[in-house]
């Protein structure tokens, strides 16, 4: 039985003021029946862990190095978010794709890094708008798929978050089909992978445009173990009704 999650990414937003967010939303969920999961900005990931160290809440940072340590200015090891009390490293993100190109080869060296310091890698994948078009959509997922996620990974270190470029942050958002015809084929892919229990045990979360008016309908989909929620997780407010949904 997979437990849901609830995950925010809340990209580069948030100063240290934002971390009563995190209090509110923990006291809107004192005993949540789903794992919760903030990402905040490298420069909250240690308070943002201390604040959390009694609450209900994970937290996690938005990407990793591949290598642990070294002359990498700027950049950040899993080691370090480990260190800083993170548990886990969104990694693939389309706009770490798209803005620093970033490749499946470079995605999968850093979850390997991600599970080698004992974090959970939140590892996202998508089609463009051009390529759902053209029908690509399950063709890209797949090498994604096949590029992006390294051989270390278990049910407990692997998590799936499948983010239709052209629905982050637009208000458009797949019809159940179409997020059901692809959570289905990354089961069934991660099943023929890692054989049943792994495949079956790994959580596959949709992102984009995930709000509290449409988080319920997302989450009959089959196969939708939860959500990467951007805009919305960055208040208490909109990011606790779409936990509520999961719940
Ligand atoms: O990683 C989450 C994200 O890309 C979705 O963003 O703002 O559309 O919920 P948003």
């Amino acid at each position: 039985m997979r437990r849901k999650l609830a995950a925010g990414n809340w990209k580069m937003n948030g100063l240290t003021a934002s971390l009563g967010e995190l209090q509110s939303l923990a006291s809107a969920h004192p005993d949540p029946l789903v794992d919760i999961l903030v990402c905040p900005p490298a420069t909250l990931v240690s308070a943002a862990a201390q604040c959390c160290a009694t609450l209900p809440i994970a937290i996690g940072g938005q990407d990793c190095h591949a290598e642990r340590a070294g002359a990498h200015t700027g950049d950040i090891s899993a080691e370090m978010l480990k260190d800083s009390g993170a548990c886990a490293a969104i990694l693939g993100h389309s706009e770490r794709r798209e803005h620093h190109g970033e490749t499946s080869d470079m995605v999968r060296a850093k979850a390997r890094a991600a599970h080698a310091a004992g974090l959970i890698a939140v590892i996202c994948m998508g089609e463009s708008l051009a390529q759902r078009d053209a029908a690509n959509t399950l063709d890209i997922i797949a090498a994604q798929l096949a590029l992006s996620i390294p051989d270390t990974s278990t049910a407990e270190n692997l998590v799936i978050a499948y983010e239709p470029i052209w629905a982050i942050g637009t208000g458009k958002v797949p019809t159940p089909a179409q997020i059901g015809e692809v959570h289905d084929f990354i089961r069934t892919r991660l099943e023929r992978r890692f054989g049943p229990g792994v495949g079956r045990g790994v959580r596959i979360l949709y992102g984009g445009s995930v709000k509290p008016d449409n988080a319920d309908t997302i989450f009959r989909v089959p196969n939708v173990d939860g959500a990467l929620v951007g805009g919305a997780s960055l208040r208490a407010e909109d990011f606790s009704p779409i936990i509520h949904a999961l719940s």
